[in-house]
């Protein structure tokens, strides 16, 4: 990618020194643009030398090449940090008095702007008005942190570690790139699965990791949608930073209650989760014993609701689009995508992803192969790569089922 980095006349200058480091070594092109205040802090030197570009405040500096107008259209991301109170205030008034708020005119790609100041000016109206403004144009402003300021004192006002403003920087950018074709849509996404307990020790369950659904979940999230993530029994790690909310889960009537409530204020509910069809009809309280001689106990097993099918037929909130996954391994009677067909039909979801498993595909696995089939068991799409590659593919045939 290729940065701006604009520094404003703060002592915390010295901390974007640091945060040019890590984006140049995370392998992105950084110009750097300090007001001509951030140059009494740091000088043009530092920020020449580890750049490797020229440097320059002023509008009136290289003019032949018109730089504010050719930095801003070449941009893929502006960082402004620190961002000052004068800062803030003059790019919320739209000024252009110096080369990095003329730039800030131009540009076409994101801004994030991660403030530094005394907590009186953070908190003060002017200060609070200005981020609003910005923040209403679409500008990322980071909150800063709270501790230790320029002085004695501490409070909110603190510049982030550069660590931290180089990560949210990147990701805003990285969201940049990716539609937001789910925006203002509230998702639920069930992963894992579910393990029903036999006593409090032992339990049947199946091999699911939940990588699918967090990668599902992911991708929503991503493409602007609010998720709720019903996680059953993840294995795979991500749960925490894919979701808005995370409802932890153990048995198939957890899930239900859980993806129901959910349910209720959703637009979309993806059924990903391997969820057992049957459960122990009497889960003992103490842990079982084996009596010698007497071999095992049979084990007598219920049928669970089928929460999908119940979500079909109930359609907890109008409108809503439900999708199921079934994982199909083939057998004598038919292939993975004819059992998909006739599950499609029998379960009625608007989108059925049918995926084949066992012969190490599909549990565990990074990457996935999967039908998109519609309610009348008609193929709309087919994906196969990676598990976020593939979630993408499944947004995309909702987006278009929300878009009806
Ligand atoms: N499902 C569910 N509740 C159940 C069982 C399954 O909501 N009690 C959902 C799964 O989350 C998945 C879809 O139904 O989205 C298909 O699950 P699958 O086990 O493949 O389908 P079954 O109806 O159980 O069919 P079968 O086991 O006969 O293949």
């Amino acid at each position: 990618m290729r940065i701006l980095l604009g520094v404003s006349g703060g002592i915390a200058a010295y901390k974007a020194v640091l945060l040019l480091r890590l984006l140049r070594e995370a392998g992105h092109a950084v110009r750097v643009i300090p007001t001509p205040t951030a140059l009494r802090f740091v000088g043009a030197p530092t920020w020449e030398a580890l750049s490797g570009e020229p440097v320059s405040t002023d509008v009136f500096d290289d003019v032949e090449h018109v730089q504010h107008v050719a930095l801003g259209q070449g941009a893929d991301l502006v960082v402004v940090a620190p961002a000052t109170a004068d800062l803030l205030a003059r790019a919320a008034a739209g000024r252009a008095d110096d080369l990095l708020t003329s730039t800030l005119l131009t540009v076409h790609c994101p801004v994030v702007m991660a403030p530094a100041m005394h907590t009186e000016m953070w908190a003060h109206p002017a200060t609070v008005a200005n981020v609003a403004t910005l923040r209403a144009r679409g500008v990322h402003v980071i909150d800063p942190a709270s501790g230790r300021l320029t002085g004695r004192d501490s409070g909110p006002g603190r510049l982030p570690e550069p660590e931290d403003i180089a990560r949210e920087a990147l990701a805003v950018a990285e969201r940049a790139r990716v539609p937001q074709d789910l925006a203002g849509r509230r998702v639920v996404v069930s992963a894992g699965g579910t393990r029903e307990p036999l006593d409090p020790v032992r339990w049947i369950g199946n091999r699911s990791t939940g990588r699918q659904g967090i990668a599902l979940a992911q991708a929503a999230r991503d493409r602007g949608a609010e998720v709720v993530l019903v996680a059953a029994n993840l294995e795979a790690q991500g749960a925490s930073q894919c979701a808005d909310r995370v409802v932890p889960v153990e048995s198939t009537a957890q899930l239900r209650d859980a993806v129901r409530a959910a349910a209720a204020e959703a637009d979309v509910v993806v059924m990903a989760a391997a969820v057992a069809d049957f459960r122990p009809a009497s889960p003992s309280e103490a842990k079982l014993k084996k009596t010698p001689g007497q071999g095992p106990a049979p084990i007598e097993l219920v049928e669970n609701p089928d929460v999908l099918a119940e979500l079909v037929r109930e359609r907890l909130r109008p409108g809503q689009v439900v999708v199921g996954f079934a994982a199909e391994t083939g057998d004598v009677s038919a292939g993975v995508l004819e059992h998909g067909r006739a599950k499609a039909v029998r379960k009625g979801a608007d989108l059925l992803a049918v995926n084949a498993v066992g012969d190490g595909r599909g549990f565990g696995t990074p990457d996935n192969e999967v039908w998109v089939l519609d309610a009348a068991g008609d193929q709309v799409a087919y994906a196969r790569g990676t598990k976020r590659q593939v979630a993408d593919v499944l947004w995309d045939a909702v987006a278009k089922v929300l878009g009806r």
